[in-house]
């Protein structure tokens, strides 16, 4: 039979990140020795907290749909969180718990997006950003952020890619897959740019405590009551507490039409998430931020271990990260002739080392190089990896 799908669906791009990954794991399967620096999730077990909730909540038959938005107490403990950690101050009514960020985005662009509207999102971006908003009927604009500044944003391309469409401003600080962490004052120029020209800013925090060196995320929410009302904060447990299996994330905003326009959008798409996970949330969110900081500190000592030995590869443009747990890497003269894409396959073919190429990123002739592997994988796979450049033809 003739199957003819529906044009939204053939619009769709297949995920470039999971194209890799499905490859390194067919060939691991297969019986090859894979070092997968694909992984967009940490790789420590979840936190004992959430874990012990979700057990209590299974034991005490918490176990059916809960209020669409989610449940009361999770919502509670969202606010609390946001009003502990980033000084912000919502109504548990202002927060919507969906089955992971990605939802949650998902459905902010549904409930603001008209045919035509133009969202800015900062290249490289997530790749779900471009999709999500093509799903909604939005045009996605690209504006490049400055690679001579560590992939930090221009206040000034944003400007002149603002125009009478533009209706939201995507920010991703920690930033995957760039790894930078954008500064107070750049956040600041960024907020003056979406009052003056009355642009929602959607803020995605969800690698908001993998910040090195001392650094701290600031949520652009947090800069005065303007910033407040016309940024959307979204974020979620999967990467802080290690929980990317749980599903679940959260969304808020002081401004009640929006709330309601993404609870009505939840209630027809899921309902609601999983109750335990919701339970299991709760729990990580009540049992404090100290194992948050020791997988931080983990992930920053992998950081430090890979650096040296990247940067030491001749020819490569390496970026040290400010959060998150990527390193953005540009492979300038090794892209004669071939494409990031290209070599990403032929690594993994050779030497069985996986990367994510640029391309699923808006950013091609660069590798995302993902540090959430433990650190005997991820020296063996800097081993594979400088030899393979080695042979290469030298730059
Ligand atoms: C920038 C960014 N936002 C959102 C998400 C989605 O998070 P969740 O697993 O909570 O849906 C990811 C996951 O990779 C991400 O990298």
């Amino acid at each position: 039979m003739d199957i003819q799908l529906s044009q939204r669906t053939q619009r769709l791009s297949p995920s470039a990140t999971l194209a890799l990954d499905q490859k390194a794991r067919r060939l691991q399967a297969e019986g090859r020795d894979i070092v997968n620096l694909t992984a967009g999730e940490p790789d420590f077990r979840t936190v004992p907290a959430a874990e012990e909730a979700a057990v209590e909540a299974i034991r005490e038959g918490f176990t059916h749909y809960t209020e669409g938005k989610g449940d009361r107490r999770l919502r509670e403990a969202v606010a609390e969180k946001l009003r502990r950690e980033n000084g912000l101050i919502y109504d548990p009514e202002d927060i919507v718990v969906s089955n992971g960020a990605k939802q949650a985005l998902a459905q902010v662009f549904f409930t603001l997006l008209d045919p035509g509207d133009e969202v800015i999102l900062l290249s490289p971006y997530w790749v779900s950003y471009r999709e999500q908003v093509l799903l909604a009927g939005g045009i996605p604009v690209e504006v490049p952020t400055l690679e001579e500044k560590g992939f930090h944003p221009d206040p000034h391309r944003v400007a002149r890619a603002i125009t009478q469409r533009t209706k939201i401003l995507v920010l991703n600080s920690p930033n995957n897959p760039t790894g930078a962490l954008y500064t107070r004052e750049e956040l600041q120029a960024l907020m003056e740019l979406a009052r003056h020209h009355n642009l929602w800013v959607l803020s995605d925090e969800i690698y908001e405590h993998i910040a090195y060196d001392g650094r701290m995320a600031v949520s652009p929410a947090s800069l005065d009551d303007d910033a407040f009302q016309r940024t959307i904060v979204v974020n979620g447990v999967s990467k802080a507490y290690a929980m990317t299996g749980w599903r679940i994330g959260y969304v808020a905003s002081p401004r009640k039409a929006i709330i309601r326009g993404i609870a009505g959008w939840q209630s027809h798409l899921t309902s609601a998430p999983s109750a335990i996970s919701q339970r299991a949330a709760e729990g990580a969110l009540r049992g404090g931020i100290r194992p948050v900081k020791a997988m931080a500190a983990a992930f920053q000592r992998r950081r430090d271990l890979l650096y040296p030995a990247l940067a030491a590869i001749p020819g490569l443009k390496v970026h040290r990260p400010e959060g998150a747990f990527y390193f953005f890497v540009g492979l300038g003269p090794y892209l004669e002739g071939t494409t990031s894409a290209q070599l990403a396959e032929e690594l993994l073919e050779d030497q069985g080392v996986a990367v994510v190429p640029g391309e699923a990123f808006g950013w091609p002739g660069y590798w995302r190089i993902s540090y959430a592997a433990s650190e005997k994988e991820l020296e063996k796979g800097m081993e594979r990896l400088t030899a393979w450049f080695a042979v290469r033809a030298a730059p």
